[in-house]
């Protein structure tokens, strides 16, 4: 079998440049990364410090596809054009926010029932890109259905690949991946797929791979900021790392140095720790008392010690 390519999936909040490096130079296996969304502005007001996270300087440990939030053609092109011109050949357009505040006005998951707005966004944009577009979505905003009536929207198109979330928006996280469904859209798109939702481990990978041979592409999103090791053993076949509990220390410490370089005061610097904390907390035995210090800890000196016995009491558990 090939090797599969895997790719970063976007969380806002979680996967950004810094994440992003630091992974990279401490893990393998992913070929690429999808950066989580920037909103759209006014095209005359795109200023470097806007795009920042992208800046191809802040962007050296793998490729990045950065990803575009927009109901407005003309504020998509301006804003991916200016991305093209800063080096990226494809920009991603989310079409799968499932949030609430995002959907009611008609953005991401919210505009899937929309199969005419969405194809007059592709109307206008597509011809004024100097890059290429991929596109992020879901099963629909409600329904299912809502995909399957824009896949064949999408094939009018030359989008470069189309990642799917199989699951609803209305979902949000909830339930399982309707594999079904993914499947009829699959089988309706003349344009490359990636699977996208809950691969959670390399026997999730496994089952997956096998139920659908054609699919070469694959996004991992929460499950690999849980387990970064689990992308090196989906490439692989081979779970050989012996000290896993060591190593997310050190990439720990390695994301907490970073953070205290770019990052404004202790608070900022903890609650971002905090938050990596309560995934990569997944990937362990369960230690309430120590996690309760953690999520508690108000000062550099308390994080550091809750940090240090939490890596030092709990086993590695993924
Ligand atoms: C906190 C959070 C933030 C997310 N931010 C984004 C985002 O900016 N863009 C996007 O397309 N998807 C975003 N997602 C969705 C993930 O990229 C992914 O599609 C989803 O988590 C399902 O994949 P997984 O089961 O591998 O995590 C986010 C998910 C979470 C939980």
């Amino acid at each position: 079998m090939a090797s599969p390519i895997l790719y970063m999936g976007p969380i806002r909040g979680g996967t950004d440049h810094i994440y992003r490096n630091t992974f990279a130079a401490h893990f393998d296996g992913f070929d690429l990364a999808v950066a989580p969304f920037i909103n759209c502005i006014g095209t005359d007001k795109i200023r470097p410090k806007y795009v920042r996270t992208l800046l191809p300087e802040n962007n050296t440990g793998m490729p990045v596809v950065p990803q575009i939030l927009s109901k407005s053609a003309e504020g998509f092109v301006g804003l991916a054009n200016y991305l093209t011109d800063m080096g990226y050949d494809t920009i991603n357009w989310n079409l799968g926010c499932p949030y609430p505040q995002v959907a009611r006005k008609q953005r991401g998951s919210g505009l899937l029932p929309h199969t005419d707005k969405i194809r007059q966004f592709l109307d206008k944009t597509i011809p004024g890109l100097s890059g290429r577009m991929s596109i992020k979505t879901r099963l629909g905003r409600e329904d299912k259905s809502e995909l399957f009536a824009l896949m064949p929207v999408f094939n009018d198109y030359p989008v470069e690949e189309i990642i799917i979330h199989a699951r609803t928006g209305k979902q949000m996280y909830e339930g399982v991946p309707d594999l079904a469904a993914f499947e009829t859209a699959l089988s309706m798109s003349r344009h490359p797929v990636v699977y996208n939702g809950d691969i959670r481990t390399a026997d999730d990978y496994l089952k997956l791979s096998g139920q659908f041979p054609e699919i070469s592409r694959w996004m991992i999103g929460r499950w690999a900021m849980v387990d970064p090791f689990l992308p090196m053993v989906i490439k692989t076949g081979k779970d050989t790392e012996k000290n896993k509990a060591e190593k997310m220390k050190v990439f720990h410490d390695a994301l907490y140095d970073q953070y205290s370089r770019v990052l404004h005061g202790p608070t900022q610097i903890i609650d971002r720790m905090k938050g990596l904390m309560m995934s990569f907390c997944l990937g362990f035995t369960e230690d309430k008392k120590t996690l309760k210090k953690i999520k508690k800890a108000r000062t550099p000196e308390q994080y550091e010690a809750a940090v240090n016995r939490f890596f030092d009491t709990v086993e590695w558990n993924c």
